[in-house]
C-alpha cells in the first residue's frame, strides 16, 4: 500500500476517505514539526503540505520515495514546484473547495473595512469609546461604489458576484481577457493594472502569487490609489510590500485595508497592528469547518485520482 503523510492535523472522519486504500499518518497536535517531517519522509510516496509547510528541495531530497504531494489549498507558493518538476514528482492543488469561502470572506473584509466594523467594534468596548456624534466617525458605502479585481479566476468571479448583488460595478485586471459571456455576466471592465488602482473606489486582490507577482503592490501602486480606497487581500501576503502599506495607511494615502494574509505569516508588521484602518484575520478565509472538510475531500480526490484515475486531479506540475 502507497503511503500517505499529512502534515496537518485533517478532520479524522475525512481522512477515512484513505481506508483501505493507502496507509496514512497524521499528527494528533496541529502539525507536524518540519524537523519531524524529514525524519519521517524516506518512507513515503505521498505529502500533504498546507500553505505553512514549505515543501523544499531538502523535504523532497528526502522524500526519496515521493511521487505526489497533494497541497491541502489552492496558492501552492509553499510548494518548490519546479524542483517538483525536475524531480517528476506530481503537484496537486484543491481550487475548487477553496472558491466560495475565500471570496466570502474578501466581502466580509471588504465589508468591514468600508463600513468600520473592526473599529467600531473595537472602540464600543473601551471606556474612551467612540462618539455617537451622527456625522463622527462615517463609514464608506459600498452600494454604488466600484470594486477592481486583480485576479479574474474562479475567487475574483465569487467576489463578483456578490459585489454586483450589493450594488457594486465591476472592473478588473487578468493575465487574459474574460469571454465576453463572462465579462457580461458582471457587467465587468477589463482595464491596465494602473487604471484599476487609480479608477477603483474597492480593491481586491485575487491573483496567483508566483515570482512575477512580488511586491506587486509596492510604493508606486499605492500612490495611484485614491485617498478614498480599500484594499482587500486575500490571496497571498508577499505580493504586497506590507512596510509601504502600512506607511499608506497610516498617512490616509489610502483610507482603508481589509488583510487575511502577511509578507511573513504569522508575524504581522508591527506598524499595521497600531492601526485603526486596517481590519486584520489570521489567514482565514477558509477556515469553516465545512469548507475544511470540502477541501480535504478534494485534497484526497486528488491522490484517488493520481493512482486509481478516478477522478480528474488538479494538476500544477
Ligand atoms: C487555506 C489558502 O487556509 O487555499 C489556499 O491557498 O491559503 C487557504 O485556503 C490553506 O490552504 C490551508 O492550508
Amino acid at each position: 500500500m502507497k503511503k500517505v503523510l499529512i502534515t496537518y492535523k485533517l478532520n479524522p472522519e475525512i481522512a477515512k476517505e484513505l481506508d483501505g486504500k493507502f496507509e496514512y499518518v497524521l499528527p494528533d497536535k496541529s502539525g507536524f514539526k518540519r524537523e519531524e517531517v524529514l525524519e519521517m519522509i524516506a518512507d513515503f510516496d505521498v505529502l500533504v503540505p498546507n500553505f505553512s509547510f514549505y515543501t523544499d528541495r531538502e523535504i523532497m531530497d528526502k522524500g526519496v520515495k515521493l511521487e505526489l504531494i497533494a497541497n491541502f489549498g489552492v496558492g501552492f507558493n509553499n510548494i518548490d514546484v519546479e524542483y517538483a518538476k525536475q524531480k517528476g514528482i506530481t503537484v496537486t492543488n484543491i481550487p475548487h473547495s477553496v472558491t466560495e469561502p475565500t471570496a466570502e470572506f474578501a466581502f466580509a473584509l471588504l465589508l468591514s473595512a468600508g463600513r468600520r466594523l473592526g473599529y467600531y467594534d473595537r472602540k464600543i468596548r473601551t471606556p474612551e469609546g467612540l462618539s455617537w456624534g451622527l456625522y463622527d466617525e462615517a463609514g464608506l458605502p459600498i452600494y454604488g461604489k466600484s470594486l477592481g479585481i486583480i485576479g479574474m479566476g474562479r475567487i475574483g468571479q465569487a467576489l463578483a458576484r456578490r459585489a454586483v448583488a450589493s450594488g457594486m460595478t465591476i472592473m478588473y485586471h487578468n493575465r487574459n481577457r474574460l469571454d465576453k459571456t463572462i465579462e457580461e455576466k458582471y457587467n465587468a471592465r477589463y482595464v491596465a493594472l494602473e487604471t484599476l488602482l487609480r479608477e477603483s473606489d474597492y480593491i481586491s486582490l485575487n491573483a496567483p502569487s508566483s515570482k512575477e507577482t512580488i511586491h506587486m503592490i509596492g510604493k508606486k501602486e499605492l500612490e495611484m490609489m485614491k485617498v478614498t480606497a480599500v484594499f482587500i487581500n486575500t490571496a497571498r501576503g508577499n505580493m504586497v510590500d506590507e512596510e509601504a502599506l502600512a506607511h499608506a495607511l497610516k498617512e490616509k494615502q489610502i483610507w482603508a485595508a481589509g488583510l487575511d494574509v502577511f509578507e511573513n505569516e504569522p508575524k504581522i508588521s508591527p506598524q499595521l497592528l497600531k492601526l485603526d484602518n486596517v481590519v486584520l484575520a489570521p489567514h482565514a478565509a477558509t477556515k469553516t469547518l465545512e469548507a475544511r472538510d470540502e477541501m480535504g475531500l478534494e485534497m484526497i480526490q486528488n491522490i484517488l485520482g493520481f493512482y486509481f484515475d478516478t477522478y480528474p486531479i488538479s494538476k500544477v506540475v
